[in-house]
């Protein structure tokens, strides 16, 4: 609206001097022509009763030039009218005390020697006039003919002066002029309203791009406005609505991007070229110090400073803002601007703090844990080996009661001494799987390219040569190979080939497969029978020293096999796992070295 005020306080008075101009023109004109009219028609005839009067003035007689005098006054409703011979002495006058009187009028003076009829106007007494002054010449010889050629060469006699009322003339100038001003005032009134319409209507759209700036002053951004003219003005509302999306975009996606950064659960610190902070996200700010992090040095937030430029998941300790100290891995680049010069760095740290805690507690527990089952290897070892000389003494004199004194024994004595010795053998043989057992773990390996195929293939042919009746379909993949100690691998696929042969060993016909294949990313070596399987409910127990799933009965042995597998596995970097299902095989995959990429 104010600018529509601005247009006004320019148009109204611009409007106003306008019509006065056009007014004062006008007035012009009009006097002109009517005060012009009245002036022509008073010469015509002032010239005629000139004419007339020219005899009477040549003998200077009132009486002859009187009549002409009133009658035009009658004709023309004049105020007077005189004539003046050619010293400006009035011989006749309408009003009779003015004869004989010398006119001293400068105007009546200068007119007396002028041979064109002269005119002014007069505004002296009571009503304004105009002076009408012709010459009067002699009157010509012959009747008839132009009385101003007529006039030329002849004699002047004196001049004529005729006073003709104004006032009719100018109110006639009046009342047009008041006809004129009424119309110039409705027309200026109309001119101005429609302009004023005109002008909101133009206004209107600039209005509609100042509310919408104020509204995306306060802050609703991508507001539009309308935009469906044509002109520049459409085209400038287009602009807007352009910038105002653009405008709603580019805070979006910094709203976006200060909210990632804010909910990240590592910290961020941005500093300046001077190494000054400038910016932290929320984690940042939660553990390092709130407010007053802004416009410290970067190096304050350290216990020992990074180094400079770019860094990558270095381990370093930082201040917290309790006065504790959080481990992190910190990593760090330069921030460039356009031109490639450093506008300060970036800095992402990790808290590892937590972490670095349960890795030691883990070490001291692997510490602890390693000692003790040390302890315990020691101690089984030793018990074992100790066992060794009082269970050879027990074979040994039950070997020789049996030899010196059987025939002093009956035969259920015998029995019992024979039952003595088979379980003094069974126990060594208990011994010798323990000693293994801790063996195992003990001594330190010798590492080597294993060819695990032609491992598998000798274990399967000693077994064959053991029982070279059976029929079995033993088939070993070509060129497997691996690091490893020759000898405890040895152990651990010659136990698995070793129970696949074993627990096949009552079906009729078998099949024992030693191969590779990948399993969760990695290469697992397996070893596949279908021979009596095992219930998988009991899978877990498989492992464990001593635990056997089948009756000796079926199948002889002492359940370390598996026990001494899961810990040559195990020393090699690798898991053991299995799957099986009575009576339809088993397959026992082992992978190696795990931790090595
Ligand atoms: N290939 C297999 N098929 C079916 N069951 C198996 C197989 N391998 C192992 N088992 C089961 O796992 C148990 C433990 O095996 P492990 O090799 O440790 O002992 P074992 O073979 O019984 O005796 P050992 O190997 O000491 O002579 C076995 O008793 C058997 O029940
Ligand atoms: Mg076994």
């Amino acid at each position: 609206m104010r600018l529509l005020c601005k247009f006004l306080a320019v148009l109204l008075p611009a409007t106003l001097i306008g019509a006065a101009l056009v007014l004062v023109l006008i007035r012009r004109a009009v006097e002109a022509v009517v005060v012009g009219g009245v002036e022509r028609n008073a010469v015509v005839l002032a010239r005629a009763a000139a004419l007339d009067a020219a005899a009477g003035m040549a003998s200077r007689q009132e009486v002859k030039v009187l009549p002409h005098l009133q009658a035009l006054t009658q004709v023309k409703a004049a105020l007077y009218a005189a004539a003046l011979d050619t010293e400006g002495r009035i011989i006749a006058h309408t009003t009779i005390t003015e004869k004989g009187k010398l006119d001293e009028d400068p105007l009546t003076r200068d007119a007396l020697s002028a041979e064109a009829p002269r005119t002014w106007r007069s505004l002296s007494g009571p009503q304004p006039k105009l002076i009408v002054a012709v010459p009067i010449w002699a009157a010509p010889d012959a009747a008839g003919g132009d009385a101003f050629l007529l006039s030329l060469g002849r004699k002047r006699l004196g001049t004529l002066k005729l006073a003709v009322p104004l006032a009719p003339a100018l109110k006639t100038v009046t009342d047009i002029l008041h006809a004129v001003a009424m119309i110039v005032a409705v027309v200026a009134v109309l001119t101005l309203g429609l302009v004023v319409i005109i002008l909101r209507g133009m206004l209107a759209p600039i209005q509609d791009l100042m509310s919408g700036l104020k509204r995306i002053g306060a802050g609703q951004y991508g507001m539009a406005v309308r935009a469906d003219s044509r002109d520049e003005l459409g085209d400038l509302a287009r602009s807007f609505n352009a910038m105002s999306g653009e405008l709603a975009r580019t805070t979006v996606s910094k709203d976006y991007f200060e909210s990632v950064v804010d909910n990240m659960y590592d910290l961020l610190v941005v500093s300046d070229a001077e190494g000054r902070i400038r910016t932290v996200n929320h984690a940042a700010a939660e553990a390092l110090g709130d407010g007053d992090l802004i416009g410290r040095p970067l190096v304050d937030i350290f216990e020992a400073p990074p180094e400079s430029g770019v860094v990558r998941d270095a381990e370093v300790v930082l201040r917290t803002k309790d006065g504790g100290r959080m481990t992190a891995l910190f990593s760090a680049s330069p921030l460039l601007d356009r031109d490639g010069r450093p506008r300060g760095r970036i800095g992402v740290a990790k808290d590892i703090t937590e972490r670095k805690r349960a890795e030691k507690a883990l070490l001291a527990a692997k510490l602890a844990a390693e000692s003790s089952a040390k302890e315990l290897e020691a101690f089984s070892y030793s018990v074992a080996h100790d066992l060794r000389a009082p269970l050879r003494a027990v074979d040994g004199f039950s070997q020789i009661l049996l030899d010196k004194y059987a025939g002093r024994l009956d035969e259920a004595g015998r029995d019992y001494l024979r039952r003595v010795r088979e379980a003094s053998g069974k126990m060594s043989g208990l011994i010798d799987d323990l000693l293994d057992l801790s063996r195992i773990t003990r001594g330190p390996l010798k590492l080597a390219t294993v060819d695990l195929s032609a491992l598998a293939r000798e274990i399967g042919e000693e077994l064959r040569k053991a029982e070279p009746r059976r029929a079995v379909d033993f088939s070993v993949a070509t060129g497997l190979t691996a690091r490893g100690d020759a000898g405890l691998l040895r152990i651990a696929i010659g136990n698995l080939l070793g129970n696949s042969w074993k627990y096949t060993s009552r079906h009729a016909r078998a099949r024992i497969e030693f191969g590779a294949r990948p399993l969760e990313g990695r290469t697992a070596y397996f070893v596949r029978d279908d021979g009596a399987g095992f219930d998988m409910a009991f899978v877990g127990r498989l492992f464990q020293p001593f635990t056997r799933l089948h009756a000796t009965a079926d199948f002889e042995g002492t359940g370390i096999g598996l026990a001494l597998v899961e810990r040559v596995i195990a020393r090699h970097g690798g898991r053991v796992r299995c799957e099986g299902e009575v009576e339809r095989g088993a397959v026992f995959y082992f992978t190696l070295w795990e931790d090595e990429p």
